[in-house]
């Protein structure tokens, strides 16, 4: 069996597949609920000084796999929720980490009890609703910097501006990153009554799953690329392969949190087993060979040669049409149960070659 086990910042880690700060780390009970459904790490919902007052409703599904939440961060004290939540979830015995937000001073205070706390293994803050300005980042992690012994982790939000300029800003105060928070702001609402799906006070909010995979592997990848310090990976994770995608992009380890509100606290372990099975098949022998795979690994160019064009497998083929009808170009038709493709039409686009359920098409040159 592949080896899922990763020490991170001296932590060892049972396996990388964590909770995210969200409804999956609300309190104390789900947190251990988490451990029990096999997290590898157990990552609390953001506290503040204030204490949040959510809106309701606050998570809808828009569409399959997707969430739009307007949950804002905990509703509890902050106070209890460090003396009480944290050391509950403690009994778990995984690694354990702090969620907080958001401006320095609240930091500062945060961080202040955290740490004379004792309760945590790491410290995240999220720059949420915190503005892109890297002066006022600096003085986010420096305030945490000053008041925790623990690894501090920037959590970071997509759209935070020009990625490289933060993460120079950040790179000496933080020891990793999170990549990506939730994406927005976001709006849905229904056509008939013409209400916002969610009960914000502009019935906006932020969308997280399926929708978010590849901006998150983006910001992954990005990171990755621009820091030797640990990035933990977010966004959209819904199967094993997403979170091999996330690790392969320079992940360490990933944070789960839409699929666990959709499916429930088993995910984690049942991603875990899939990550140790997926490895075994694909001959790695631990989840740490293939962090930074892509980046690594990755051919000069995915671009198809000149010459190339889609071509059909007719092994493969079982006649469904769905490259004939999705081409918005009309290059391909059947006749007599045979795929011909119009040249003078294809702009080798690709997305027949993508959307083929049965990997029949590819875009290849002539041999
Ligand atoms: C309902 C909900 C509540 C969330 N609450 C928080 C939060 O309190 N703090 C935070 O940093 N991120 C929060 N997030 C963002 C997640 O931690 C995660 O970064 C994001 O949803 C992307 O991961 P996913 O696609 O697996 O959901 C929340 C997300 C959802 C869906």
């Amino acid at each position: 069996m592949a080896e899922l086990k990763t020490r991170i910042w001296n932590i060892d880690f049972p396996n990388p597949i964590w909770t995210a700060a969200g409804p999956g780390g609300a309190d104390g009970e789900m947190l251990l609920r988490a451990a029990r459904g096999g997290a590898g790490a157990l990552v609390a919902k953001t506290i503040s000084v204030e204490a949040a007052r959510v809106p309701a409703p606050n998570i809808v599904s828009p569409f399959g796999g997707s969430l739009l939440n307007a949950e804002l961060w905990s509703e509890l004290d902050y106070r209890s929720f460090i003396e009480r939540e944290l050391p509950r979830a403690r009994e778990a015995g995984l690694p354990l980490i702090a969620s907080v937000g958001y401006n320095a001073e609240e930091l500062a205070v945060l961080g202040r009890e955290l740490d004379r706390s004792g309760a945590v293994d790491a410290v995240e803050f999220s720059i949420h609703y915190v503005g892109k300005d890297p002066e006022n980042l600096k003085r986010l992690a420096g305030a945490l910097r000053d008041n925790v012994r623990v690894p501090v982790l920037a959590k970071l939000s997509p759209g935070v501006g020009d990625l490289e300029a933060v993460i120079r800003t950040l790179e000496d105060l933080v020891d990793g990153y999170v990549a990506v928070n939730s994406v927005g702001p976001a709006l849905d609402f229904d056509i008939e009554t013409r209400r916002p799906l969610l009960g914000s006070r502009d019935g906006r909010g932020w969308l997280s799953g399926a929708a978010i995979l590849p901006l998150a592997l983006h910001h992954v990848e990005a990171i990755a690329s621009m820091t030797g310090k640990p990035v933990i990976g977010a966004g959209g994770i819904r199967r094993v392969e997403d979170a091999v995608k996330h690790l392969m992009a320079g992940a360490a380890a990933v944070q789960v949190c839409s699929l666990a509100v959709l499916k429930g606290q088993e995910v984690y372990g049942k991603l875990a087993a899939g990550l140790s099975k997926w490895l075994d098949g694909h001959r790695f022998e631990s989840a740490g060979q293939i962090v930074g795979l892509y980046r690594r690994e990755r051919p000069e160019t995915a671009a198809a040669p000149e010459t190339a064009f889609p071509r059909i497998d007719s092994e493969l083929c079982t006649r469904c049409l769905l490259c004939e009808r999705s081409c918005i170009h009309l290059a391909i038709h059947f006749e007599d149960e045979q795929f011909h493709l119009d040249r003078s039409r294809c702009v080798r686009c690709g997305l027949c070659c993508s959307l083929c359920p049965q990997a029949a098409l590819s875009l290849e040159a002539d041999r």
